[in-house]
């Protein structure tokens, strides 16, 4: 689907962002592994969060849909071997965690997924996995990975990557039931805890001490969990708002887990207009309303280090927002942009210079020179990128001609509401 997108003014109102899509996946991962029945509310419509939640099916767990956005899981805490193999679509997430739940399991599984999928790195989950003792086989470390379940060993693990994907895999194959001993994980810099808070929130043995992460085989016990909204989704107004002249408008129920929240450090230090109020704890996890406002002194900022993984699938959108900036924004020490559903840096640079972006590639990063009058009239590519597509959507709303963004169903994986909710505050 091509998507026209044109200039626009004065974005007013009041929208609530939908699920968090990292903390649905990991609702259903987990609740699936506990024994009980438990009822999930504000659950993602993205079809990455599909993907789990049909792979669990196909593992056995009874799932049931009470409406589009209210899943009720019953189970007996045990998968059963799935007929055939398990599709994780385009969702990165769900391969990563499933392998650390399935790597534990007696029977063996092979997961595969789309074409983007299948070009993501997966030896950084195949070599925690492997020391603990699993069998996985892969091609050349990409899916399909077929994983032979056993019992593994706990293991000290000092991870060179802060991914909560990596993480979250090898805690999740530390907690099983049968798996030996502990397992003590640590990374650089803390990336996103939602696997040890729901873990916490679910009673596992667990315990947490800076970057160190501690778990114990756990029994959990099966409880209702609210999903909060997806920063990452906010992101998008949160930029939209700053750069759209006369814009004023709420975003309701954001989730603001500080490992998450590098965003909005990253507008207080451009500069920007913006107001976090009404904070509340849903679900083990800090939620909040945010208002954001037009702001036409914006300044550049370096964005680096511990910045990174508290912002990494906001990049792209705060490239666009780079553009809207006095002064030249540095963006570092973000390498791994390049392995998400594409290669981020490249893809953004070979875009937005198409619509008149001032951007230069760097290894790990770009930087952009900003302020820039973007000149539009382009087509742009999304790369099968669901956050490519929202961010060229953000950026066409200040184009001074129009833009068409080509695939823009992508949105889908993340955010199917994205444009619904744009047009509301129109
Ligand atoms: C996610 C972790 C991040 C993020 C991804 C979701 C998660 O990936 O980019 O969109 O839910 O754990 P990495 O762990 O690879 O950094």
């Amino acid at each position: 689907m091509i998507k026209k997108v044109s200039k626009l003014k004065n974005l007013k109102g009041e929208i609530t962002i939908p699920a968090d899509k990292s903390v649905s996946h990991r609702a259903i991962m987990f609740s699936s592994i506990t024994k009980g029945s438990a009822i999930i509310t504000n659950f993602s419509s993205g079809a990455d969060c599909w993907s789990t939640l049909k792979a669990f099916r196909a593992l056995g767990v009874e799932i049931n849909e009470i409406d589009s956005k209210t899943i009720k899981i019953v189970s007996s805490g045990n998968l059963k071997k799935s007929i055939g193999s398990l599709d994780m679509g385009n969702s990165g997430t769900t391969t990563r965690l499933i392998s650390g739940i399935l790597a534990g399991q007696d029977f063996d599984s092979v997961l595969i997924g789309d074409e983007s999928l299948s070009k993501r790195p997966m030896r950084r989950i195949i070599e925690p996995l492997s020391l603990m003792g699993a069998d996985i086989e892969s091609v050349d470390g990409h899916a399909p990975l077929t994983i032979k379940g056993r019992s593994l060993n706990g293991i000290v693990y000092d991870s060179k990557l802060s991914s909560a994907q990596v993480k979250s895999c090898v805690l999740l194959a530390g907690i099983n039931k049968s798996t030996r001993g502990k397992t003590v994980y640590t990374e650089p810099v803390v990336s996103r805890n939602h696997t040890e808070l729901l873990l916490k929130y679910l009673g596992a043995d667990i315990k947490i001490e800076g970057n160190k992460t501690i778990v114990l085989p756990s029994e959990l016990v099966a409880k209702d969990i609210e999903i909060v909204g997806d920063i990452s989704s906010a992101a998008f107004f949160i930029v939209a708002g700053l750069i759209v002249e006369g814009s004023d408008f709420i975003i309701k129920n954001v989730g603001v887990n500080e490992t998450r929240t590098g965003i909005l450090d990253v507008v207080k230090r451009m500069n920007g207009d913006i107001e976090i109020f009404n904070k509340r704890d849903i679900s083990g996890e800090s939620v909040a309303d945010i208002r954001v406002r037009y702001s036409d002194s914006l300044r550049a900022c370096e964005i680096s280090g511990a910045d990174i993984p508290r912002l990494i699938d906001e990049l792209p959108v705060i490239a666009v927002l780079a553009s809207q900036v006095e002064g030249k924004t540095v963006v570092r020490n973000a390498e791994d942009l390049r392995n998400k559903e594409a290669d981020r840096i490249s893809c953004l640079v070979e875009e937005l210079r198409k619509i008149g972006v001032q951007i230069e590639e760097l290894p790990d990063g770009f930087e952009i020179i900003g302020k820039t009058k973007l000149k539009g009239n382009a087509e742009l590519d999304v790369y099968h990128d669901h956050r490519l597509a929202m961010s060229f959507y953000v950026a066409g709303l200040v184009c001074e001609k129009e833009i068409l963004i080509n695939d823009f169903e992508w949105t889908n994986i993340s955010f199917p509401e994205f444009e619904s909710l744009m047009e509301k505050i129109f």
